[in-house]
């Protein structure tokens, strides 16, 4: 893989991360897209000047971002963007949100930058390279019982529509796991299953560019991500399923026992 691909990503990543920081806690026009889906100005600044830093190292790349940018294209690579992971926390000023970046070849995510600005930590993975976290090495945690393991998770946007599915899972993983966290950036709780803070993580529905970067973080972190069946992962797919691998099989008996 080329290498300047990570290179370019971070310095996206890190461009975009001092936009949301400087914007932070003054006014925002926020805009709904669904009952409880927001977006703000911020989002798509963020987005422009991401788009720009990829667009500016390779014009040919295909691009899909959340905000609408999307450049199609005979390219085999295309860079899946989340501008601003989680929206409504950087609107309340609630201090965990991040810039998501991921690197598609021919259909399979080969890098990843997930950047936390108010931390200033920058998790990345390159396919085979092993992933890092400000350039240090990173790998799941070793907790192989359920009882023993934190998770973390987050509801969907239709959650007033669908509340009984996912407050099912939620109390089957209340009941056996040790305790749950709800931070509210997905990417951001991928990287902290990649770093052994937490040893497993399940959410539905979650969008291509909520997850195309932490996924190659997590893979090569040694973590392992399917659906809840325990079949094999598409960041197109309704359902996310990730541990450290020694409890995923756990995991997969409570996910898959819900449909
Ligand atoms: C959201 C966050 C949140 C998750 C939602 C996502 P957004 O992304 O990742 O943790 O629970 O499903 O949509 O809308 O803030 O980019
Ligand atoms: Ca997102
Ligand atoms: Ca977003």
């Amino acid at each position: 893989m080329d290498s300047n691909f990570l290179i370019v990503a971070e310095k996206a990543a890190r461009t975009a991360g001092g936009i949301l920081l400087m914007h932070l806690g003054r006014p925002l026009d926020v805009e709904f897209k669904g009952d409880a889906d927001i977006v703000t100005r911020v989002d798509r600044l963020s987005e422009e000047a991401i788009v720009s830093i990829i667009r500016d190292a390779y014009p040919g790349h295909q691009i899909l971002a959340e905000e609408g940018t999307s450049w199609q294209g005979k390219s085999e690579y295309r860079w899946i963007i989340d501008p601003l992971d989680g929206t409504t926390n950087y609107a309340h000023s609630f201090p965990c949100f991040a810039v998501s970046i991921g690197l598609e070849a021919s259909g399979r995510m080969i890098a990843g930058v997930v950047y936390d600005p108010v931390r200033d930590e920058c998790f990345t993975a390159a396919e085979g390279n092993g992933a890092y976290l400000n350039g240090n090495p990173i790998h799941v945690s070793a907790t192989d019982r359920l009882d023993l393991a934190l998770l973390a998770t987050g509801f969907p946007y239709d959650r007033r529509k669908n509340p009984d599915k996912y407050l099912e899972l939620f109390r089957k993983f209340m009941m056996k796991a040790q305790e749950i966290r709800r931070p509210g950036s997905a990417s951001i709780d991928l990287c902290y299953l990649a770093s052994g803070r937490i040893d497993g993580f399940w959410e539905c529905k979650l969008k291509p560019w909520d997850v195309a970067a932490a996924v190659v973080i997590v893979r090569e972190a040694g973590g392992r991500m399917s659906d809840f069946k325990g079949n094999s992962y598409s960041i197109y797919g309704e359902e996310t399923l990730a541990s450290n691998g020694k409890i995923h099989d756990e995991m997969v008996r409570i996910t898959s026992l819900r449909s």
